[in-house]
């Protein structure tokens, strides 16, 4: 399901303020030639940004991998200015920072042009309120994306024919299946599963986002004692699994009950996920009550 646009959102654009169908760019922007651009999605609760200190942090990570010269924390601090001007109380803030304008050539331009920095906020409403508690379906496809999905780039094509794949076999979202038979990840979410009561999800490397949803949902199995460890899934071992569920900015945390129509476990929401999505919803209570 895709968020429903609510209203017009409230941009800053390279640090003016207006409303987001204001914002004009040039198609010589590297963004709209090359894809040359990273991108951040934080969740607003309450009117606070969640867990914006990572978001941010890993913004400047994605910065220097790419070498793009822009300051995460300047785009922070411009980030907070756009939200308080804003009166979006449940909602996204959306930044995306590109290479800039320039005349047409692969490398990067000498010398480095300005940045384009565009930040914007904008209502959300969680498209799986309904759902949450049954359990999702899914499919899985080959993960056909490029090597390095550790960069929250804006090439997201590979991820849009999985999502519209996902979408017209009446599915929640597409999983990714490696050459060698592991499960990776989502077309915009993490992955997770249960086997034997120990929570297994795919570590860190070039081939997933580093999810901040992710880093979250391992601090609170720890804080529920459930064992967890960093060990790709295979695709021809789910019958081992008990539970699976989704994770991310908007995706919050999805369990998952079929895959490619092939139940996972009982075919009900686990235990696990529930206790997770309980510790969840009490850490977005807390910081969206406490923190600015
Ligand atoms: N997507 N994996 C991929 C490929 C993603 O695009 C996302 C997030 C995640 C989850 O990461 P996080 O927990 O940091 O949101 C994993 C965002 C929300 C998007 O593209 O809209």
């Amino acid at each position: 399901m895709s968020p429903q646009v609510l209203r017009d959102p409230l941009a800053n654009w390279n640090g003016e303020l207006m409303p987001l169908s204001e914002v004009k760019v040039s198609v010589l922007d590297r963004a709209f030639l090359f894809g040359d651009a990273i991108y951040e999605v934080i969740r607003i609760y309450n009117g606070c940004p969640f867990l914006f200190e990572d978001h941010v942090s890993r913004l400047g990570r994605n910065l220097e991998k790419i070498s793009l010269p822009a300051n995460a924390v300047a785009i922070g601090e411009r980030t907070r200015e756009t939200i308080a001007a804003s009166d979006v109380v449940e909602g996204i803030v959306y930044i995306q920072v590109t290479r800039g304008v320039a005349p047409r050539t692969h490398q990067y331009p000498v010398p480095a042009p300005q940045p384009n920095e565009l930040i914007y906020v904008a209502d959300f409403e969680d498209p799986y309120a309904n759902t949450r508690k049954q359990g999702v379906s899914v499919i899985v496809l080959n993960d056909m994306r490029w090597k390095r999905c550790d960069i929250k780039s804006v090439n997201l094509l590979a991820n849009c024919m999985a999502a519209q794949a996902a979408s017209e076999a009446d599915c929640a979202e597409a999983l990714f299946v490696d050459g060698n038979g592991r499960l990776t990840e989502g077309s915009r979410s993490s992955l997770f599963g249960v086997r034997n009561g120990t929570i297994l999800t795919a570590p860190l490397e070039e081939n997933i986002l580093p999810g901040i949803t992710r880093k979250l949902l391992m601090q609170l199995a720890k804080e529920c004692h459930f064992p967890m460890r960093e060990e790709g899934l295979h695709l021809n071992k789910l019958s081992e699994i008990d539970e699976l569920f989704l994770t991310g900015t908007t995706t919050e945390i999805l369990p998952i009950t079929l895959v490619d129509q092939q139940k996972i476990g009982t075919g009900t929401v686990g235990p696990v996920a529930s206790k997770l999505d309980e510790a969840y919803k009490k850490t977005v209570n807390h910081l969206a009550n406490s923190v600015g």
